[in-house]
């Protein structure tokens, strides 16, 4: 009969769903009992032989355990994905009141900390903080500066030449003739820069190094004012009186030129491999400014007078922070960085 057999199909299949252990089995059962070449629709073939009297009554039993199978298909299904998300979420389960490490903090470079705090005294005392391009030409590096030709800072040996006769700045003085052109006298500003010079490396050498320039023209400037803001200047950076001596120095910029010296921080005076084993520093080359520099920048030193400084911003930080080793600032170890 059959009515029997649907009913047979029926009731195994519905134990075969409960039962099945796996996916793949539960699968095979679908496609044996509802698939299109399968048991169901082998008996819905069969339709055809039956007496016309019969049809409606076994079609509607043979629905009625299509649709009641595959309800169970679903009803599997659910229940296995359910399960399925619940043995993931178990495995995966994450503690979120678990503290977390805190995110590293970063640090600011020690040149960089100098730098800034010198920003905010010259900016205190009424200078302005200028830029300058590190890629100069040969007229605001050398010519400008009343640096001639024949001097031995052009040389080969000190600056790295591009090309089209462009360098890399050896110096920051550059920016003090940028800062005449551009602002005119009276004048007050700093400008605080990488420099380039093409040397071989030590430990008090390097050939990318930092430097501030300041530069102040106004009328009747005198080496009295000089000194004033160079005191200035040298107490806020140590915190405290330091010895200093003054030596006559040559820079074709500036006239009178001076060398300040400043005692070794390091060594205190004995000598060590910074201060090159005579207890002193250059840490200050100023002058009062050459007036041919002035006449050069369109300002009549009849009129007008100034004052300059070059201090090494990093040989400042190695005496700040006792570091006897220049290479160390550019090196980029985060060991180094990290005590500052
Ligand atoms: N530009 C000089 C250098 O790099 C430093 C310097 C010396 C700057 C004397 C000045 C100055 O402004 O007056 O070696």
């Amino acid at each position: 009969m059959i009515e029997d057999s649907i009913q047979e199909l029926e009731s195994r299949s519905l134990a075969r769903i409960q039962s099945a252990a796996s996916p793949g089995e539960l699968e095979a059962v679908r496609v044996e009992a509802l698939g299109r070449k399968g048991t169901l629709a082998l008996i819905g073939k069969e339709m055809g032989k039956l007496a016309p009297e019969d049809r409606a009554r076994v079609g509607k039993l043979l629905n009625g355990a299509k649709q009641k199978l595959e309800a169970a298909f679903e009803a599997r299904q659910r229940q296995d994905a359910g399960a399925a998300l619940r043995a993931r979420l178990d495995a995966e389960w994450l503690d979120l009141t678990l503290p977390a490490p805190g995110p590293r903090r970063g640090y600011l470079h020690p040149i960089t900390q100098i730098q800034r705090e010198l920003e905010e005294l010259f900016v205190s005392l009424g200078f302005t903080v200028l830029d300058g391009p590190e890629v100069e030409d040969e007229y605001h590096n050398f010519d400008a500066l009343n640096i001639p030709a024949t001097h031995p800072a052009r040389d080969m040996q000190d600056t790295f030449w591009l090309d089209g006769g462009k360098l890399l700045r050896t110096h920051t003085s550059p920016v003090q003739v940028r800062g005449m052109e551009r602002l005119g006298p009276p004048l007050r500003m700093i400008a605080p820069g990488r420099v380039f010079r093409n040397e071989s490396v030590d430990a008090s050498h390097e050939h990318t190094f930092y430097q501030l320039e300041g530069m102040m023209v106004d009328r009747d400037v005198s080496v009295a004012h000089l000194l004033f803001f160079m005191k200035t200047l040298l107490t806020a950076i140590f915190h405290r009186e330091v010895t200093v001596r003054l030596r006559p120095g040559y820079f074709p910029f500036v006239e009178p030129g001076f060398e300040l010296d400043i005692q070794c921080l390091i060594c205190g005076g004995p000598g060590c491999p910074v201060c090159k084993q005579s207890g002193w520093v250059e840490l200050l080359p100023c002058g009062l400014v050459n007036p041919n520099v002035l006449r050069m920048s369109g300002i009549d030193p009849e009129q007008w007078g100034g004052f300059a400084f070059g201090l090494g911003l990093t040989r400042l930080a190695m005496m700040r922070y006792q570091i006897d080793d220049i290479r160390h600032l550019q090196g980029g170890d985060l060991r180094f960085l990290e005590q500052f």
